[in-house]
């Protein structure tokens, strides 16, 4: 099966120290532990990846088709602004699950729009670092009930 691909969107290489109170204080090293981790007990592989820049995002989606099991996406902000992102997702054919580590309802109201999430399956968001765990597992169940066709 091939690896899972674990997206993150901008300013996400500053967790640990970006707004702590919001974030949290584990870095994207722990976050991507925490998914290896909970991938390996599912008998999935992960390939995680951080990028500042939309263009990368769209073109690592793009790539994804036919080499990833499926892709769980922290897009950062440009969830709220990225039109390119959901057609990138909607071309690629494969299950996605959106994560956030922040309650993006509980924010500010420009946080409460998201263009991921009418190309993803599922959203998580709200449980910090353990939401990417959560989104593991979601993703693993999609797997196994289109495995069993
Ligand atoms: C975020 C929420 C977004 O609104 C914000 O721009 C981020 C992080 C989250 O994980 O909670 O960069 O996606």
């Amino acid at each position: 099966m091939p690896p899972v691909l674990v997206l993150n969107g901008p300013n996400l290489n500053l967790l640990g120290t970006r707004e702590p109170a919001i974030y949290g204080s584990e870095t994207l090293k722990d976050v991507e532990a925490r998914c290896a981790g909970r991938a390996k007990v599912l008998g999935l592989a992960t390939d995680f990846r951080q990028t500042n820049t939309e263009g990368e995002l769209v073109s690592w989606i793009q790539q994804a088709h036919g080499q990833a099991s499926g892709i769980i996406l922290n897009a950062g902000a440009y969830t709220h602004t990225s039109i390119a992102i959901q057609d990138a997702l909607r071309g690629c054919q494969l299950p996605v699950v959106e994560v956030h580590l922040s309650n993006i309802y509980k924010r500010e109201p420009f946080r409460h729009h998201s263009y991921v999430s009418p190309a993803a399956n599922g959203v998580i968001c709200g449980f910090g670092p353990h939401g990417y765990e959560l989104a593991i597992e979601a993703l693993a169940n999609i797997l196994n009930a289109n495995k069993k066709g």
